[in-house]
């Protein structure tokens, strides 16, 4: 665990309010072991003598506990009023959220909690998913091009611009997905947004009602279930395997589906990749039934086994596929651009709903980002972090097989920039504490179980991979192969 240290107050105390703030808002739960005071101090670069005045101070304040020969636990019993004040802030907010008369909307997701993004712990080795290789960005060359933008800038890039794009990124877009992912457009029917996760939310203002049936998969990428749950979608899951989503489990084409969400090219997150007959039996189910496929297609750059087959968007006779993408993880996810390529039917809608959310994408970025594409920056960035990071993923199976041997399963890693890793001797209900361990050790590894519908029985752990050198994966899977093995062999039978 990493402490920030850039607030103000004597770096003492700033251990100590980090520490006391995780344990009040929950981060750091009543009975979890902290990392030692030696580890916490080579994490966070202080001496250990400053981490352990900060546990000192803890400890007499009844937040910490020490145990001889075992280490230091989040008291399991907090000091009077501490968690009260915590509790009434959180009551008050929500109290005064219910004299606002919320919406619908707004109700389904305070109440729900649909748009929280989960913490971001700094770890060491960080494993969590979505961590693009963003060290190896070519940042020189980005800052030449941003640079010759402004200073060529045309009074039109500094006024309101389309709001499906600019027309250069438009169609920067369609010719590459045109070369790579066969993808059959214009670029008319090419809508920039700001990440896929505008695309999902456009989509699902447009087309769902409330109380509508919308098909996601199980597992499935929460951002999207979220964005359903709060337009008042009923979810019906449809179960994955190693081929992605089963048309079979579909619900018959009479029941009044709108919308299946799906992501065929690297199934989220368990990594299958749906075959063409698979394709075919979805879209002809799509044409039978009505409803609209999204398609979600957020890392399938990175492929490394197989031939690339092709988006559903282009197999699709009938238009009833809504295909997205994104550079967040190709490029970097604060430029928050992405684009859809739209069915004739919804490019008007789609342009105006985009237009009243926020107009348009920023042009100069927009601008920027076409230049770096058409000029061929942006395929020789994506042919070398595709290198790397099957390196990274060579690096990632050994350490993984060498550390764990059969006890564990795989699966998901022919393409991509994360694996799943399935415990099938460790029991689910360990995850929470081995998640918990692993980040008292430096590790952070996202669980599995919260992108299913219905839990899984055994431990499983989403592991990233694209942001960590090859030694620093051997490092990090080897600590929490230790973590795994003292959580495990110390839980009751
Ligand atoms: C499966 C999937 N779809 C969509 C997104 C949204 O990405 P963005 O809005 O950054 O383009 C993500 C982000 O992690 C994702 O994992």
């Amino acid at each position: 665990m990493l402490v920030r240290l850039d607030g103000p107050g004597t770096l003492v105390e700033q251990i100590y309010a980090a520490l006391r703030a995780a344990i009040l808002d929950g981060s750091l739960r009543p009975g979890s072991r902290l990392p030692s005071t030696r580890a916490l101090a080579s994490e966070s670069g202080v001496s250990r003598t400053t981490t352990q005045a900060a546990f000192d101070q803890l400890v007499s304040e009844g937040y910490l506990e020490t145990r001889p020969g075992s280490g230091t636990y989040v008291a399991a019993e907090l000091p009077d009023g501490s968690m009260a004040a915590s509790r009434t802030a959180a009551t008050s907010a929500s109290d005064a959220a219910t004299a606002m008369r919320l919406s619908a909307f707004g109700r389904t997701i305070s109440e729900r909690r649909l748009g929280v993004p989960n913490p971001d712990y700094p770890v060491r080795f960080n494993f969590r998913y979505g961590l693009p290789p963003v060290e190896s960005f070519p940042y020189d060359v980005w800052r030449r091009l941003m640079n010759r933008q402004i200073q060529n800038i045309s009074l039109r890039s500094l006024r309101y611009g389309p709001a499906e794009g600019a027309q250069s990124l438009r169609e920067a877009i369609a010719l590459y997905l045109a070369r790579s992912r066969g993808v059959v457009c214009t670029a008319g029917q090419v809508v920039v947004t700001n990440g896929s996760q505008q695309a999902i939310d456009l989509t699902a203002r447009l087309l769902v009602e409330r109380g509508d049936l919308v098909v996601i998969e199980d597992p499935h990428y929460q951002g999207a279930r979220n964005v359903f749950a709060a337009a008042g979608a009923r979810m019906v899951p449809c179960p994955v395997d190693a081929d992605g989503l089963d048309p079979d489990f579909l619900p018959p084409a009479d029941a009044g589906v709108r919308v299946v969400y799906v992501t065929p090219s690297h199934q989220f997150p368990a990594g299958g990749v749906m075959p063409i007959a698979r394709r075919l039996a979805l879209l002809d189910w799509a044409a039978r039934s009505g409803a609209v496929i999204f398609e979600d297609d957020y890392d399938s750059e990175y492929r490394y086994d197989g031939r690339p087959i092709p988006a559903l968007q282009g197999l699709d006779g009938g238009g009833r596929v809504v295909y997205a993408g994104t550079f967040s993880k190709v490029m970097f996810p604060s430029l928050r651009i992405g684009y859809v390529v739209l069915p004739p039917g919804m490019l008007g809608p789609f342009a105006a709903a985009k237009w009243l959310a926020d107009r348009h994408s920023p042009t100069i970025e927009q601008e920027t980002l076409a230049a770096f594409i058409g000029e061929g920056h942006f395929e020789r960035h994506l042919r070398r972090s595709r290198a790397a990071n099957a390196s990274r993923r060579e690096a990632l199976l050994a350490a993984l097989a060498g550390e764990f041997g059969d006890r564990i399963q795989i699966s998901g890693s022919n393409a991509g920039i994360h694996v799943v890793v399935w415990f099938s001797d460790v029991s689910a209900d360990l995850t929470a504490s081995i998640v918990t361990a692993a980040r008292a050790e430096g590790v952070g590894v996202n669980p599995v179980a919260p992108y299913y519908l219905s839990p899984p029985a055994v431990a499983g752990f989403l592991i990233g991979y694209a942001s960590l050198s090859e030694s620093e994966i051997r490092e990090g899977i080897g600590r929490l192969a230790r973590v795994i093995e003292t959580i495990s062999s110390t839980a009751p039978r």
